[in-house]
């Protein structure tokens, strides 16, 4: 998978802002420095193009990324990042419940979940609802480079078991460190944007 093309489109704050060409999106939802940007950025082969940091809330807007004129990686503002004002959050919520609950292009949403720890209450109210929306979910556990191989099944079930995982999503095991997982996502998000 060789990426060619991958720029940012548009910052997007509310629906007449995003694109109107019809590409598939696939969005990024993870709390706060779960490493939504870098995923991104391993996926297209680039060190900067989603901009990422060690300090959580970075993202803040709804990123649209154009990748190869075929789709679009949408970074969406991570959840749980305690120094954000309620009135940002109730703004964050809004956005997301317009985003997913009526964005038609939308083909899949990636959860990611750090691998390291049990999914967080907040991740497992972003499955619920993205389940809500009846919309197909891939689970991209990352940060996988931090785990010991003998660890790594255990750390997946509980991913599975946490979230109550619906038969038919998928967990994928990722770091954007080693780029393992890589393939084995834009697999799914290629079989996801031919339907
Ligand atoms: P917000 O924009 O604040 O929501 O964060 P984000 O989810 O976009 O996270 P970001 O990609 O900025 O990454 C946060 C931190 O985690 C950075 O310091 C990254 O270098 C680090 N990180 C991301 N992915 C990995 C990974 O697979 N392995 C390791 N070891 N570190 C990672
Ligand atoms: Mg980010």
């Amino acid at each position: 998978n060789k990426i060619h093309y991958a720029e940012i489109t548009i910052s997007a704050v509310s629906p007449k802002q995003y694109p109107n060409d019809g590409l598939p999106e696939v969005a990024l939802a993870g709390r706060s420095n779960v490493g939504k940007s870098s995923f991104i950025n391993t996926m297209v082969n680039r060190k900067k193009l989603a901009r990422t940091s060690g300090k959580p809330g970075k993202t803040r807007t709804l990123n649209y990324f154009n990748i190869e004129n075929e789709l679009f990686f949408v970074d969406v503002p991570g959840y749980g990042y305690a120094k954000v004002s309620n009135a940002e959050q109730e703004k964050w919520g809004k956005m997301m419940n317009i985003y997913f609950s009526s964005r038609e292009e939308l083909s899949l949403s990636i959860l990611l979940v750090d691998l390291r720890h049990h999914p967080t209450d907040l991740d497992v109210q972003m499955y619920d609802f993205l389940k809500y929306y009846n919309l197909p979910v891939l689970v991209v556990a990352t940060k996988a480079d931090k785990i010991k191989k003998s660890k790594r099944n255990k750390h997946i079930n509980q991913v599975i078991q946490t979230l109550e995982l619906a038969t038919g999503d998928k967990v994928v095991v990722f770091s954007a460190e080693t780029r393992e997982g890589r393939d084995e996502v834009w697999n799914e998000i290629l079989a996801s944007t031919r339907n």
